[in-house]
């Protein structure tokens, strides 16, 4: 049953403040834990039912501020199979037994390949927008099982905020939020992937011997504490850093200029290749956002989103 014809939703990114990759499990994923924050840097979507039973097209409209995100990632270059869009509305209608016709855009805010997690967004708000439109026929603990079965951060986005993040992203816990603080956002004009990020990481822990690689596991506690101390005493650190061969390098520079320019935390995203200065005052922020600008690279000021913004139906 449709109760509502059209409905519209944002879709976030995030960043991830912590990220420790623990062992490779028997099924090909690795154990992870890490601190999840969602962003107001958002993709937006909208669903509109009409057309035959069944159908399902798909508008997306690129409006990256960044230059060099348009050339490398053009338009044509995402197969529509393996779009999480796609993915999630199929999904849906396999649960469900919705059938209706589906017109969709979506106006892509977030670089693909920058470990921001908008692909992953964008299908956690698929599930959330159709389950609107159908009338709610699903619970969270359905959505949430389907969220994993279409990726690991996929889980995280429905419901955003502040997270501990585990097992293979499944485990979602909401955490005191961090009030007050600016984020400047750096991605190089080239972008990451996931899975060779965590094939090169196995590879570099292989050639360690001896002391856990690359450093000792923090405690939960002592994470979700220090969340609420001051940035520039977060004990936090992501394990892809320096493990992610060639563009090592190239994060270590965007880093040491974040820091030069102000941030009092400053980390890399997921397996990459977006990098984060996190920043007291606002001033300093803009400032660097400036400073960082050009070369190609994608910036972008933003804050931490407390919550994720719910469904908006017609
Ligand atoms: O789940 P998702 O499709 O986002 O994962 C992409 C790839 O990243 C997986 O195929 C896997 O190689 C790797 N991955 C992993 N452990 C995780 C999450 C992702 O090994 N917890």
């Amino acid at each position: 049953m449709t109760l509502f014809m059209v409905c519209a939703i944002e879709a976030p990114c995030k960043i991830n403040l912590h990220l420790s990759i623990g062992e490779k499990r028997p099924d090909g994923f690795h154990n992870l834990s890490g601190i999840f924050v969602s962003l107001a840097l958002a993709d937006t979507l909208r669903f509109e039912c009409s057309g035959k039973e069944g159908a399902c097209s798909l508008e997306m409209n690129w409006t990256l501020s960044g230059e060099a995100i348009s050339r490398e990632l053009p338009r044509e270059s995402i197969p529509i199979e393996k779009n999480l869009v796609f993915r999630a509305v199929s999904l849906f209608r396999e649960r469900t037994g919705f059938k209706n016709g589906l017109d969709i855009r979506l106006d892509k805010r977030i670089p693909v390949g920058s470990g921001l997690g908008g692909g992953s967004s964008d299908a956690a708000s698929t599930l959330l927008a159709l389950n609107s439109l159908a009338g709610e026929p699903l619970p969270m603990e359905k959505l949430k099982e389907m969220a994993s079965f279409l990726g690991s951060d996929v889980p995280f986005f429905l419901t955003g905020g502040a997270a501990f993040v585990s097992g293979r992203g499944e485990l979602v816990e909401p955490v005191k939020f961090p009030q007050g603080l600016w984020v400047v956002l750096i991605k190089p004009p080239f972008s990451s992937d996931t899975a060779v990020a965590f094939r090169l990481l196995d590879q570099a822990r292989e050639r360690e011997t001896g002391e856990e690689f690359p450093g000792k596991k923090l405690p939960k506690k002592a994470l979700i504490q220090a969340l609420q101390e001051d940035p520039g005493t977060w004990p936090f650190r992501n394990d892809f850093f320096g493990a992610n061969g060639a563009n090592t390098g190239a994060f270590r520079v965007i880093l040491e200029d974040l820091r030069k320019a102000g941030a009092c935390f400053a980390g890399l995203s997921g397996s990459g290749s977006c990098c984060f200065g996190i920043f007291n005052a606002r001033e300093a922020a803009e400032k660097a956002e400036k400073v960082l600008a050009g070369q190609g690279n994608f910036t972008k000021l933003t804050f931490f989103l407390a919550q994720k913004a719910k469904t908006v139906v017609e």
